[in-house]
């Protein structure tokens, strides 16, 4: 017996929980694509006469991961700067490159600056813990990332009811009663949810905030490049939002992540944030990319093409009888029972369409789910594929 760690009982452990994951590497990031099981060490090999999945798996919503024009903004930064900001961006990383996208980002989300992390995870813990507010209240179904900024950060986390800005201002008026003393108070919510494809009442969610005076933070990782400004743009919120976060990782195809405001608290961030000091500034190329995924999201209709993609998916699921969740571009399909959300991935695999069950512990017992996300770069051939893959599937694993 050593001190050291015994990996192998905690991974077999893990095995028995049903928690284990698998890495299967892909031959590209696009509305198709070739997947081999995990080759450990080695490199993947695949099949070129192997028929490619369709992909309904990736949160590339708007198809941009393999634009040539993304592949060219790169590419151009890449021999105009450099393949990597070489140091924090505190120290010598911080580029025109970064400027001019934050520039462009602050103007997106009509906030006086905005300030770009290597991701939107670094994003959201740096964010929180440089707030270190004395009580968070946080959506029960926040992502991980700012569940583990809430951590950090030291705060009295108080989770409220999913959406529900009822529960959360009797949750403030209990802390209220509670407290006597001047405290900071923090609320933070995802816009759009990611394993619920639904949108957070944003509007009345900001009068709780307002009326006991605390701050509102709003993570629009998946309403970045979705919806110009974001959700919070969409419902003219700018005003009401503290704090806008989002990522570059998403929709605009690209790495990073950052969060707009104001010039004060920008600054502050830029100083006291520990994933943005301590860490080398995000990559010149991906910002890049970003910025010309932004430029696109704005000037095409991708948006647009990507909401036309989703209704047709969504109708074409119902009309088939399954139960489809919330009302965006992310399209989570109910089947409830864990066992039978993974008969019918295997089943669409079968069929060439990968759409991956989520499981317990990411979605509470009972309501396992396929989560199907489109991309506006699918065709409608391919999309009836999709619906001709789940009819056919669902009868099979007998859930139709
Ligand atoms: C709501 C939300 N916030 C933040 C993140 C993290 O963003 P990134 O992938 O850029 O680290 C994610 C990623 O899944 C997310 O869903």
């Amino acid at each position: 017996m050593g001190r050291g760690f015994d990996l192998e009982a905690r991974l077999q452990s893990r095995e028995e929980r049903g928690l284990r994951r698998e890495l299967a590497p892909v031959d590209r990031i696009g509305p198709t694509a070739r997947r081999v099981p995990d080759p450990g060490a080695d490199v993947p090999a695949f099949d070129a006469n192997a028929e490619g999945l369709l992909v309904f798996a990736t949160n590339d919503y708007l198809g941009l991961a393999g634009d040539d024009r993304l592949a060219e903004a790169a590419a151009r930064i890449a021999h105009e700067f450099s393949t990597g900001a070489g140091a924090s961006r505190l120290v010598v990383g911080d580029t025109f490159v970064h400027r001019d996208l934050e520039h462009a980002l602050a103007k997106s989300k009509e906030t006086k600056r905005a300030l770009v992390f290597s991701s939107g995870y670094a994003a959201n813990i740096g964010t929180i813990t440089a707030l270190a507010p004395d009580v968070v209240f946080s959506d029960e179904l926040n992502h991980a990332s700012i569940i583990d900024g809430c951590r950090l950060s030291d705060a009295e986390i108080k989770v409220y009811d999913h959406c529900s800005a009822t529960d959360l201002r009797a949750a403030m008026d209990r802390r209220a009663c509670e407290s006597d003393e001047e405290e900071s108070w923090l609320v933070v919510t995802d816009s759009v949810f990611s394993m619920d494809g639904d949108i957070a009442p944003l509007s009345t969610i900001c009068s709780a905030a307002e009326h006991y005076g605390a701050w509102m933070m709003v993570d629009e990782a998946h309403a970045t490049g979705v919806y110009d400004g974001g959700v919070v743009g969409q419902l003219g919120l700018e005003d009401r939002v503290h704090i806008q976060l989002g990522t570059l990782s998403k929709a605009l195809g690209s790495q990073g992540g950052f969060v707009a405001g104001n010039e004060t608290l920008i600054e502050y961030i830029a100083n006291t944030a520990r994933s943005f000091v301590f860490s080398t500034g995000l990559a010149p190329p991906a910002a890049g990319a970003a910025q010309e995924a932004l430029r696109i999201a704005q000037m095409t209709d991708r948006p647009r093409t990507l909401q036309d993609r989703a209704d047709h998916l969504r109708s074409g699921l119902k009309d088939l009888g399954f139960e489809v969740l919330g009302e965006t571009h992310i399209l989570p399909v109910l089947i409830g029972d864990r066992e039978n959300a993974v008969a019918l991935d295997e089943a669409l695999r079968d069929r060439g369409v990968l759409a991956p069950a989520i499981r317990p512990p990411t979605v509470p017992e009972g309501m396992s789910r396929l989560r199907v996300a489109p991309t506006a770069t699918h065709t409608s051939e391919q999309l009836d594929r999709c619906l001709d893959a789940f009819e056919a599937a669902g009868e099979e694993v007998g859930l139709r």
